[in-house]
């Protein structure tokens, strides 16, 4: 049965021009068996830290239902996945009051069989909105209403399944001083916010909610500034669990900031999720590099397994092959575990020593000597 889904009662939208379906392709798993080589090496999934922490990574409906290797990988290594794009407003909500949740479907589907459990991304964000919204002429209850519905249907589906939600995503103006100025903002007001995370709680109240953002500042300003709206919204009654750190690392970061703000976060009852952590590093990258990478992203690892409050990191990108980095910053890659052919790179082998208390870890002694890591 198809999971294309009509709820348009009560959704008008004024919307000029016509709209495009968009129906996902399903590939199909061929007969070959996973390369076992690829697997060939300890299990994220199993280490320690991982009765305590939620080990992610986003993943794509193309590979994951096609590539049998690529579903090994990170079947083999990691506990959780968020769906990188496919609950996203451009994938999911393709007409105006109408839904085709087929795709997710697929991937809750595979992470019921592989035991996954699933982060949902994200149900507000400025950014992969559909065509048909560009078009569509919204004054603030009928904004509202669409943000009702698309939340109302999207979270209700997957209650129960999916256990967190990014539910409003990149809020902040790049220096944290404010709101950043979206569609959402300008149509809703400064409380779109606060109304996203009450449609989101009461479409299910069991799921853990985050705001989640990234911080190009380098004294972790913006996370700071996270943390005060999610408290502020806290304060106010608007039900926020926690933030979400997204950590797309690109030079240096001082590790103490972050494990700063962790703290800070944890002070205020607020739960902390590493959400979206790549590592991005320029093409012709050699072995030095990757050896900076492999620190930066284990002192993160590091930060979050030292504390009781970060429950969850997840790696953006199972894959260099796979990774949204050399898209969206040309010249630039590398930025995930595993390399193009789906080895485990330095950075595995490193954050496997965060992870696992047992073994020494090399990361803890480069933050304890004052080691920078890198990144936004
Ligand atoms: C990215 C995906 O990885 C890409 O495949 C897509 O083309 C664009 O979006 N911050 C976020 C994520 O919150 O949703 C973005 O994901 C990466 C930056």
């Amino acid at each position: 049965m198809s999971s294309r889904l009509v709820v348009a009662a009560g959704v008008f939208v004024a919307l000029v021009g016509s709209v495009a379906g968009g129906l996902g392709v399903v590939g199909a798993l061929g007969d070959d068996r996973p390369d076992p080589s690829l697997t060939d090496h300890p299990s994220l999934r199993s280490t320690p830290a991982s009765a305590t922490h939620l080990i992610g990574v986003a993943v794509g409906h193309r590979a994951l239902t096609s590539d049998r290797d690529y579903r090994a990988l990170a079947a083999h290594d990691f506990d959780t996945i968020t769906l990188e794009n496919e609950l996203k407003w451009s994938h999911v909500h393709v007409e105006p009051g109408v839904f085709d949740f087929d795709r997710a479907d697929d991937m809750i589907e595979i992470a019921d069989d592989e035991g996954w459990a699933v982060r949902g991304h994200t149900l507000v964000w400025h950014e992969q909105l559909p065509d048909w919204f560009d078009d569509a002429r919204l004054g603030r209850e009928q904004a509202i209403e669409l943000l009702r519905t698309h939340i109302t249907n999207v979270v209700s589906r997957y209650a129960g399944r999916i256990t967190q939600w990014d539910v409003v995503n990149e809020p902040l103006a790049d220096d944290g001083s404010g709101l950043r100025d979206t569609v959402w903002r300008r149509t809703i007001g400064d409380d779109y916010v606060a109304l996203a995370f009450q449609f989101a709680r009461d479409a299910d109240p069991d799921a853990q909610l985050f705001l989640n953002d990234y911080d190009p500042t380098p004294d972790g300003a913006k996370y700071a500034a996270l943390i005060e709206l999610a408290a502020a919204l806290r304060a106010d009654g608007v039900p926020v669990d926690g933030v979400g750190f997204q950590h797309h690392l690109a030079g240096d970061l001082d590790l103490g900031v972050v494990a700063d703000r962790v703290d800070e976060a944890a002070r205020l009852g607020l739960d902390v999720a590493f959400t979206e952590v790549d590592d991005r590093l320029p093409d012709d990258a050699g072995p030095a590099d990757l050896a900076q990478q492999a620190r930066r992203l284990s002192g993160l690892a590091s930060v979050c397994v030292a504390s009781p409050a970060c429950t969850t990191f997840v790696m953006w990108g199972l894959t260099d092959e796979h990774s949204w980095v050399p898209d969206a910053f040309p010249g630039y890659g590398h930025a995930t575990l595993f390399d193009a052919e789906y080895r485990a790179k330095p950075a595995y082998d490193a954050v496997f020593a965060a992870f696992d208390p047992i073994e020494p870890d090399p990361a803890l002694g480069a933050r304890a000597a004052g080691v920078q890591g890198g990144g936004e």
